[in-house]
């Protein structure tokens, strides 16, 4: 029986903290109607109307190199593909189902190709596994919150038998940790309403994960969903407490710590528009600009991002999102000293943006320039023992001007006369500390 261990916790989370940055991938028949994951669901679409999706789905475009250096190329240290989502289709070839990519016309093991080709190209890797199946005839229908056929009393529950479906669920979690190499993630989706911890038999679950995964993390939604910290939390973790928490299309208003005083590992996954799966319809994308600052401001509550493509039924990237992760990329590849293994500065968050932090030395993000010289806020001068511009390493003076002698607690940095900062996102400050 697994047990939590501070020790061996915080070695299996290190290399989490610090790559900081991931790709999330929706990808499925969803792709092909094309109004996001849940579309079986919102339009309460009997099987019948869906399966025409699994006879046609073949990603001629599908090119999982591809989508590796893309990622690499955006700075992303990490991915995780959706394996299986709620509507049941297998992205693997698991032989506990039809209903999986190898039986469409596309006839390839689409977990398979993504994990040996973002291996191949240096990324950790994970895998996403829906805990429920609106696919499987074990799996509550009527009258369950989620199913497509909640509100057709014609598919009772009568003849369901749910433990039938945990051992399914349990199979193919084993194929996946057992049949494919090295997971370094398994990202469950979701628990509600009494549908959590043990009425998945999680401890089972896993037990049965971290056997065959040693090192593996495992997000916390087994207890949880996109609310709820989970167990880890409360200082009491549960067998299948999650190793960190998932919020969802936001991020914490502060760091989280657990009822102990301990920082939580987290990690928000955040849409590029406002879906999962591909929706073309929906072009409300977030700019470049706007996700490396929400990277930054994860990073500097403790937390990691893990930002979502939804690939469409070709198996192509949405080309806002290519142009997207080309935008973070170019400012990554300047900047991400102050990204990687970097964390809460512990200092007062500065007017002009936030603060990481890597031992001795701090990052402070300017996204928007200062009238006079930079405060460094929390940082006395005479700790300074350089200030450099990041993407160029070159020297910035710190200040000494007149205009800020009435706060001599305070160190200053001289930008010069030019009110435009170097880089209108992010300039980024690399300021070394005397070592103490
Ligand atoms: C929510 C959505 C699900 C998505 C997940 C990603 O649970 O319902 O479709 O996969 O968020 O975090």
């Amino acid at each position: 029986m697994y047990t939590f261990n501070r020790d061996d916790y915080n070695a299996r989370t290190e290399w989490f903290r610090q790559a900081r940055f991931g790709m999330f991938l929706h990808w499925g028949l969803y792709s092909i109607p094309g109004r996001g994951e849940w579309v079986r669901s919102t339009e309460q679409m009997p099987e019948e109307d869906y399966l025409p999706f699994f006879r046609e789905f073949n990603p001629v475009d599908f090119d999982p190199k591809a989508w590796a250096r893309l990622a690499k190329d955006a700075g992303m240290r990490y991915a995780v593909l959706t394996a299986k989502h709620h509507d049941g289709f297998c992205l693997f070839d698991s032989a506990l189902t039809d209903f999986k990519s190898t039986n469409t016309p596309c006839g390839r093991d689409l977990v398979r190709e993504f994990l040996d080709a973002f291996r191949e190209a240096g990324l950790k890797v994970g895998l996403y596994y829906s805990l429920l199946d609106w696919h499987h005839p074990d799996y509550p229908h009527y009258g369950d919150q989620n199913h497509p056929m909640r509100n057709r009393p014609e598919c009772g529950n009568e003849n369901r038998d749910f433990d039938r479906y945990l051992a399914y669920m349990h199979g193919q979690v084993r194929e996946l940790c057992e049949n494919y190499g090295k997971l370094d993630l398994m990202w469950f989706d979701f628990s509600y309403g009494d549908l959590r911890g043990e009425a998945w038999k999680a401890s089972e679950l896993v037990d049965m994960v971290r056997s065959a995964q040693p090192g593996i993390l495992i997000d916390n939604r087994l207890e949880a969903s996109g609310e709820g910290f989970g167990s880890l939390a409360t200082g009491n973790p549960t067998p299948y407490h999650g190793d960190f928490v998932t919020p969802e299309t936001m991020i914490p208003p502060y760091q989280l710590m657990d009822a102990q005083g301990e920082p939580l590992v987290w990690e928000s996954c955040i849409t590029m528009n406002n879906h999962w799966g591909y929706c073309p319809t929906d072009r409300d994308f977030k700019p470049a600009p706007l996700l490396i600052k929400k990277l930054v401001e994860c990073v500097s509550k403790g937390g990691n991002m893990l930002l979502n493509v939804g690939p469409d039924a070709r198996g192509n990237f949405p080309e806002e999102s290519v142009e997207i992760l080309r935008g973070i990329g170019k400012w990554m590849r300047r900047n991400h000293d102050s990204i990687y293994g970097c964390g809460t500065a512990e200092l007062p968050k500065p007017e002009y943006g936030r603060v990481t932090r890597k031992g001795n030395t701090l990052y402070f993000h300017m996204f928007e320039n200062t009238l006079g010289p930079v405060p460094l806020m929390g940082v006395k001068p005479e700790q300074v023992q350089s200030i450099r511009l990041l993407a160029d390493g070159h020297e910035i003076p710190v200040s000494y001007s007149w205009c800020r002698s009435d706060y001599p607690e305070i160190a200053f940095a001289d930008l010069g006369p030019s009110p435009i900062l170097p880089d209108e996102t992010d300039t980024v400050l690399v300021v070394t500390l005397k070592e103490v």
